[in-house]
C-alpha cells in the first residue's frame, strides 16, 4: 500500500486506474473502518482510505485536540486489510486558506438529532467529504450505518449536486456484547466500558415496545421513559428516538399502520464520552 500526503501525489497515484473506491476516516482505525475496507474491495476496483481529522466538524468544546491520532498504526491495518493507497493530507494541505466555501446542508436532515446537539458538525462533515470526493473522484464510496444520520446527508448531498458517486452503507460492527465499535471507546473507564452495552440494550428496548404503538403520541412517552432509565443508569441522553429511515422525521399514525421503517436512534453521554448508536426496525 501507498501512502501519500498531498494532493498532487494522490493524484499521481489514482492517475493509472480510472475507477476507485473511497473510503473516508478520521484515523484510529478499529474492525468497524476494515468492514469498510473489506466493502469496499467487493466493488473489484482500487480501494483508496483517507485519514483526516477534520477540524471543521468538531465544535469549540469537542475533542478535537484529544482525538487519538495514531497514523503509522492506521496505515499497518490498513495495508493488512487489502487497500491500495492511503491518503493522509495534513491540515496545511486540506486547508490550504481557511475554508470560507462551505457545503450547506439542509437544516431539516442537519438540524435535528446530532445536528442539534453538535451545530455546525454536519456542515464540516458536509463540508469535508465534498472536498474528498473532489480530490480523489471516485465512482464509489463506503461509509458506515453507525452514523446513520451522516450516511443520509451524504446521499442527499450526493443526490442533489448530481455528483457521480455511488454510495454504499455498511451495517454497523459490533463487540461481542453489543457495544457499536467507535474511536471514542478509548475515552472509557474500564467500568464505563462494561456498562457501555446498556446504550445498545435502549435501542433494542425501544424498537421492541414501540412495535405496538399505533400513535405519535404512545411513542414519544416512551422515548421519555427510555431516556428516563439511561438517566436513572447514570447517562446523559441527548436523544432517544424512533424516526423514520428515509429522511429521520418522527413516524405519523399512517407510517406506525403502514409499518414504514423506522431506525431507533441515541446520542448519551456516558462520563466524558459522547456515544451514538443506532438501530433499524
Ligand atoms: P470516522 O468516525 O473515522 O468514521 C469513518 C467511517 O467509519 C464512517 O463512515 C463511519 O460511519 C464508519 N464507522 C465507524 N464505526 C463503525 C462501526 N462500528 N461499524 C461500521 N462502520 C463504522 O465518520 C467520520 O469518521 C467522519 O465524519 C468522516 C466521514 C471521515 C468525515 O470527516
Amino acid at each position: 500500500m501507498l501512502t501519500v500526503h498531498t494532493v498532487a501525489d494522490l493524484r499521481a497515484a489514482l492517475e493509472p486506474h480510472p475507477d476507485w473506491t473511497l473510503v473516508p476516516t478520521m484515523g484510529n482505525l478499529h474492525a468497524g473502518h476494515l468492514g469498510l475496507i473489506a466493502r469496499a474491495r467487493q466493488e473489484n476496483v482500487p480501494v483508496v482510505a483517507s485519514i483526516f481529522v477534520n477540524r471543521l466538524q468538531f465544535g469549540p468544546n469537542e475533542d478535537f485536540d484529544r482525538y487519538p491520532r495514531t497514523l503509522p498504526h492506521d496505515a499497518a491495518l490498513l495495508a493488512d486489510a487489502g487497500c491500495d493507497l492511503l491518503f493522509a493530507p495534513d491540515e496545511a494541505e486540506m486547508y490550504p486558506q481557511p475554508q470560507t466555501f462551505r457545503v450547506l446542508p439542509d437544516p431539516a436532515i442537519a438540524g435535528i438529532l446530532d445536528g442539534a446537539a453538535r451545530p455546525g458538525h454536519f456542515e464540516g462533515v458536509a463540508t469535508v467529504v465534498m472536498k474528498l470526493f473532489q480530490m480523489v473522484q471516485p465512482r464509489h464510496a463506503v461509509f458506515g450505518k453507525k452514523d446513520y444520520q451522516q450516511l443520509l446527508l451524504i446521499r442527499r448531498m450526493v443526490e442533489q449536486f448530481a455528483l457521480p458517486i455511488t454510495i454504499i452503507g455498511l451495517d454497523t460492527v459490533r463487540a461481542d456484547d453489543g457495544l457499536a465499535l467507535s474511536s471514542r471507546n478509548g475515552y472509557l473507564t474500564p467500568e464505563e466500558r462494561a456498562q457501555a452495552p446498556q446504550l445498545q440494550a435502549a435501542l433494542r428496548a425501544l424498537a421492541e415496545d414501540a412495535r405496538s404503538a399505533t400513535a405519535p403520541e404512545q411513542i414519544h412517552l416512551l422515548e421519555q421513559q427510555a431516556m428516563t432509565r439511561l438517566d436513572q443508569l447514570g447517562w446523559t441522553p441527548d436523544y432517544l428516538t424512533l424516526r423514520r429511515r428515509a429522511d429521520l422525521q418522527p413516524p405519523t399514525a399512517q407510517d406506525l399502520h403502514r409499518g414504514t421503517p423506522c431506525v431507533a436512534l441515541a446520542a448519551a453521554r456516558l462520563g466524558r464520552t459522547r456515544l451514538i448508536d443506532n438501530l433499524e426496525c
